[in-house]
């Protein structure tokens, strides 16, 4: 009979044996629309190697793969390289299952480890650098703190040069295509540009570091193997590219107005500004938050060199859509923008306020004196709002040409 789940080669000695979840939606607050991958590999050397594990639900699928290949009972090593638990998640029943000879992580791996599981498990700390044997290869450890999280880290099968490299380089993209070639290039670019946005961009200074310190190896990387979405095993340079050009966040002729509205007042603002703004040559995208997704702004904000902002105040405050959206920004640190902040109010009129203190917290440029308008924009308010639309224009044309 023919089993339902079966691991895939991706080189001479490695087998991809992770999951597919075609369902998730949300991970961790960023939407997921197309689902997502968590990626396991088993290295087939005389001392065989699972390299991470899967969400705790998948566990049964994962060992379905690896039971395609070899007996479970046949592993000897486990290396945790992010500690995360939609890769750590099933690690302990795994340990009890398989009971390996050793399981490794990073010094913060095992810290982190004993913080999520309180278990007495042996897991051995590896340092930057250090290789270990598995009998007929190596396998070599390099720290990758803060992608994603402090206690993750990159290891290196240079008999295969295959870099399994976790969090880095992945997207949440469930496919049976396994590898990144099989994809057309522009979804690989909106998928891995929505991950990067969502997950990696507060640590875009670590990123530039961590780019340096595989370049200064002088590793004869062929293959990327993240621990989400396609593998990379063809133009490893089209994701490198990428990630040093998200990770710099130059600024581009690019604004972002993002709003909330009740009465549609703030709505008419927003529409003034955009306008003013696609007239000024500006690109422009208009979210409203009382249907958009905070993912979807993040991924505009991205390659974006301003950010507008918009609300009504209600109830001595910003609308709770744009309260959502703003936490969620302020939290990615999205770098190097300059913007401003607009909105209506009935009486009291705390919103634009607010805004414009959170967008300075973010280190936002405020470039053009935020709008505030009593109820209903008029003619007069509505010139204000092109006039705003203008000056950020031409603000993000000097900056750009810096
Ligand atoms: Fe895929 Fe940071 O976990």
């Amino acid at each position: 009979m023919t089993e339902v789940f079966s691991a895939i080669k991706i080189s001479d000695h490695v087998y991809w044996v992770g999951a597919i979840d075609w369902s998730i939606r949300d991970f961790h607050g960023y939407t997921t629309p197309h689902g997502s991958t968590y990626n396991a590999y088993l290295v087939l050397a005389d001392k065989i190697t699972l390299i991470d594990t899967v969400k705790a639900p998948f566990m049964n699928e994962m060992m379905a793969r690896v039971s395609s290949v070899v007996d479970p009972s046949k592993i000897d090593y486990i290396v945790s390289n992010h500690s995360e638990q939609d890769h750590s998640g099933c690690l302990l029943k795994i340990i009890d299952q398989v009971k390996p000879e050793k399981v490794f992580a990073s010094a913060m791996g095992v810290k982190t480890l004993k913080d999520i599981f309180h278990d007495p498990n042996n897991i051995l700390p590896v340092k930057d650098g250090e290789t270990v044997s598995l009998g007929n290869m190596d396998l070599k450890f390099m720290e990758a703190r803060m992608i994603h999280w402090p206690d993750s880290m990159f290891s290196y099968l240079e008999k295969d040069g295959v870099l399994f490299s976790q969090d880095a380089f992945g997207m949440h993209l469930a496919t049976f295509e396994r590898f990144a070639d099989e994809l057309p290039a522009g979804q690989l670019e909106y998928e891995a540009a929505t991950y990067y946005a969502n997950i990696v961009l507060p640590y875009s200074p670590v990123v530039l570091k961590v780019l340096d310190k595989v370049a200064a190896t002088g590793w004869a990387i062929k293959i990327f193997a993240p621990d989400h979405g396609p593998i990379w095993r063809k133009d490893l340079g089209f994701i490198i590219d990428l990630y040093k050009k998200w990770a710099l966040q130059k600024p581009t002729n690019k604004a972002v107005v993002v709003y909330a509205t009740m009465w549609h007042s703030t709505e008419m603002m927003a529409k003034a500004i955009a306008e003013s703004l696609a007239r000024e040559g500006v690109c422009v995208r208009l979210l409203s938050m009382n249907d958009a997704h905070r993912s979807e702004v993040v991924y505009e904000a991205l390659e974006a060199g301003a950010l507008i902002v918009g609300s009504p105040t209600l109830n001595n405050n910003i609308l709770p859509q744009m309260a959502d959206v703003m936490t969620y920004l302020k939290g990615l640190k999205p770098a190097n923008l300059i913007g401003t902040a607009f909105g209506s109010f009935g009486w009291s009129g705390e919103s634009v306020k607010d805004l414009e203190a959170t967008l300075k917290e973010m280190k936002v440029d405020v470039v053009a004196e935020p709008i505030s308008v009593k109820h209903v924009p008029g003619k007069d308010v509505l010139e204000k709002c092109s006039e705003l639309g203008k000056t950020v224009a031409a603000e993000l044309k000097k900056r750009i040409s810096n």
